[in-house]
């Protein structure tokens, strides 16, 4: 069976571009074709400023979360990366293949450190090494595909090449992931911002719709989207970003199409009320989901519990095996076994 591994970063609220570009097609499609393992990926919200507290919260929300989308303990393994001190191991080992001039190649860290550097901040040492951090989730897994947005591609390319390299110089060890772009998912972009993703990290709020906003609060956002001037309903990303965004959100709540929603509509203010409606419509399973799995925390937390121990119980033999690959002495505790790789799988 195909394994399927992706992951969440805990640092912002989850938004309706999250649920729309990934999550919503992780519960719909992936947990069910898939064997599917689902991460919230802890150690990677450390690479930049943070507060441990906040941290704490985040990851505990995009927890219960990814349950509320729907996601089924009996169907997919979800989990805390934190949990699983496997992922630590396997990067480690996987930074003596990677080397510097790789991994300052990679777009979102030049991109990050001279963003931080401008406010005259540092750089954590992390944030360079994260991609390889990264490679060790999905390789340690042995994960043949990973469903990410076109942002992520690069750093699973790196995984791929790092997996080769290994397995060219000390032995077949890892299988070689392939990148997934979502199929039926929607691009949702930023309402006040329509040219960049609706991305969780920016603290742009009234562009973003939080899969936690109140009803109220989604009404207004999408009310206040800009548009582009010209007054007809056209869709075109490139000429009209606002509109199409729009359209777009509509179409992936409602299962419509884009295009020919644009004919439907005159008018601004009623394509913006009909989206927030949608909206609205489709986070309200969600929101009721979420505040019941919040009122039973012991649920949620044996979830997770349950979810490392069957991560760690996959992810160890493929650790053992790449440890003994390269060179390092078998400890007492060396599970001893082969990783049964792809094919035979
Ligand atoms: N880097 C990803 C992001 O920023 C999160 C992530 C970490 C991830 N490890 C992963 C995604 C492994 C897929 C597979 O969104």
């Amino acid at each position: 069976m195909t394994r399927v591994f992706s992951g969440v970063k805990p640092t912002g609220h989850l938004t309706l571009g999250n649920y729309l570009g990934a999550m919503r097609q992780w519960a719909a499609v992936d947990q069910h074709r898939a064997d599917a393992l689902f991460c919230i990926v802890d150690l990677h919200a450390l690479t930049v400023d943070h507060d441990p507290a906040r941290v704490r919260r985040l990851s505990r929300q995009a927890a219960t979360l990814l349950l509320a989308v729907g996601l089924d303990p009996a169907l997919c393994t979800v989990f805390v990366q934190s949990h699983v001190d496997e992922h630590a191991r396997l990067s480690y080992v996987l930074e003596c293949v990677a080397t510097d001039g790789e991994m300052r190649r990679m777009i979102q860290y030049k991109e990050k450190a001279a963003r931080e550097r401008e406010r005259g901040g540092s750089v954590r040492l992390s944030l360079l090494t994260y991609p390889v951090l990264m490679a060790a989730d999905i390789l340690v897994y042995g994960a043949d595909e990973v469903p990410v947005g076109d942002d992520q591609a690069q750093h699973v390319e790196l995984t791929r090449d790092l997996a080769v390299r290994f397995n060219q110089r000390y032995g077949h060890t890892f299988v070689v992931p392939k990148a997934s772009l979502p199929t039926v998912a929607a691009r949702v972009m930023n309402l006040q911002e329509p040219t960049s993703k609706m991305g969780k990290s920016d603290d742009s709020g009234p562009g973003i719709v939080y899969l936690l906003d109140e009803p109220d609060v989604v009404r207004k956002k999408i009310t206040r989207a800009v548009t582009d001037s010209g007054r007809e309903i056209v869709y075109d990303r490139q000429e009209r970003p606002g509109v199409a965004n729009l359209l777009e959100i509509l179409a992936a709540c409602t299962g419509g199409n884009p295009e020919a929603l644009s004919g439907v509509y005159e008018s601004y203010g009623s394509l913006k009320k009909d989206t927030a409606e949608a909206v609205v419509e489709l986070l309200s399973p969600v929101q009721e989901r979420h505040r019941a799995l919040c009122a039973d925390p012991g649920y949620v937390e044996g979830v997770l519990r349950d979810g490392a121990e069957r991560a760690r119980a996959l992810a160890r033999p493929t650790v053992d095996a790449a440890y003994r690959a390269i060179g390092l002495l078998p400890a007492a505790s060396d599970t001893g076994a082969e990783v049964v790789l792809n094919a035979a799988r």
